[in-house]
C-alpha cells in the first residue's frame, strides 16, 4: 500500500538537507546534474523534478530557460524550496500520484529519489501518464548495496554497508531503471553510471551517512557496538590524516515517452 510521507520529523529533515547540501556542492555532483539536464533535451513545454527536496534543479533549469516546477511529498521540503528559490513553482504531491493531466509534461526528472518508493512501477506509470508523447523522463540515483569503502575491516563493512541497505525502502531501485523504464513501455532507453568519489575535504560531511550506517547495522544486530564504534572511529582517523574514500555509484537512465499509437 502507498503511503504519502507528508511530514518528515525536523530532526531528520535537517540533517537531510545539510547532507543534501554539501553533495551538491561536489563538483562531481554539478557534472552528474549537469548530464540530467542535458539527457532532457531541449524540452518543449513543462518539466518537473519530482522529489525536488529544497529546490536546487528547479532552479538551474530556470536558468538554463527551461519552464520547470518542483513536486515532493514532503510539506517542509515544499517549504524549504520555496524559501530558498522565490518566484520559482513548488508543488506538494507524491510521486504516484502528480498534480499534472495528462500528456501535460514535456520533461520528467527525479534525482536521488526512487529508492525511497515503496512502488516504483506505479510511479512510473503516473510518469508516463502526465508526460506528452516524445516527453523525455530521467531517473538518477545511488545503489545502496554497492557503497564502496576503504576500511582494514572488509568483512565488516560489507555487513554495515548491506544492514543499511536493508533499511531503504527500495535500496536496488537505481540498477532497475533500465528494466523499470522498460516495462512501463518507454522508449530509446539508456543507462549510464557516474561515480561519485569523497576524499580529502569532500569526506568529512560523508561520516554523518557513515555514522547512520553503523547505528543501523548495530540495530539489526548484524554489528556489536564495540564493532560499529571501533569501525567509526577508524573512518574518522581516515579523515583526519587523509585516507578516507567512499565511492558510490550513480546510475543515471533516460527514456522517451513513446506515441499514444505504440501505448
Ligand atoms: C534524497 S532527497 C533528494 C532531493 C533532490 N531530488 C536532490 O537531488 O537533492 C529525496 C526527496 O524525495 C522526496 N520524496 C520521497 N518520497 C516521495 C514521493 N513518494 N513523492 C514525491 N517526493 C518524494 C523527499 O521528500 C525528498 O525531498
Amino acid at each position: 500500500m502507498w503511503t504519502l510521507r507528508r511530514s518528515i520529523p525536523r530532526m531528520s529533515i535537517d540533517a537531510l538537507i545539510a547532507r543534501l547540501d554539501a553533495y551538491d556542492a561536489d563538483p562531481s555532483a554539478v557534472r552528474l546534474r549537469t548530464r540530467s539536464y542535458e539527457l532532457l533535451g531541449d524540452p518543449a513545454g513543462l518539466v518537473a523534478d519530482v522529489g525536488c527536496g529544497a529546490g536546487l534543479a528547479v532552479a538551474e533549469l530556470a536558468e538554463r530557460g527551461v519552464q520547470a516546477v518542483g513536486v515532493d511529498v514532503s510539506e517542509q521540503m515544499i517549504e524549504l524550496a520555496r524559501r530558498r528559490r522565490s518566484g520559482a513553482d513548488f508543488r506538494i504531491g507524491g510521486a504516484c500520484d502528480l498534480p499534472f493531466g495528462d500528456g501535460e509534461l514535456a520533461g520528467y526528472r527525479a534525482d536521488k529519489v526512487f529508492h525511497e518508493l515503496a512502488d516504483p512501477t506505479r510511479a512510473l506509470a503516473e510518469a508516463r501518464r502526465v508526460l506528452m508523447p516524445g516527453g523525455r523522463i530521467v531517473l538518477v540515483g545511488q545503489d545502496w548495496d554497492t557503497f564502496v569503502i576503504d576500511s582494514s575491516a572488509p568483512e565488516l563493512t560489507r555487513r554495515i554497508v548491506h544492514a543499511r541497505a536493508d533499511q531503504i525502502t527500495s535500496p536496488r531501485a537505481a540498477r532497475a531503471h533500465r528494466s523499470l523504464l522498460l516495462d512501463a513501455g518507454f522508449q530509446d532507453v539508456a543507462v549510464e553510471v557516474h561515480t561519485a568519489v569523497f576524499t580529502g575535504q569532500r569526506a568529512e560531511p560523508m561520516l554523518g551517512m557513515l555514522t547512520a550506517a553503523a547505528e543501523a547495522a548495530c540495530t539489526s544486530g548484524v554489528v556489536t557496538r564495540a564493532e560499529a564504534d571501533g569501525w567509526l572511529a577508524e573512518q574518522r582517523d581516515r579523515v583526519r590524516s587523509d585516507r578516507f574514500l567512499l565511492a558510490v555509484p550513480m546510475f543515471v537512465a533516460a527514456a522517451t515517452r513513446p506515441p499514444s499509437r505504440t501505448a
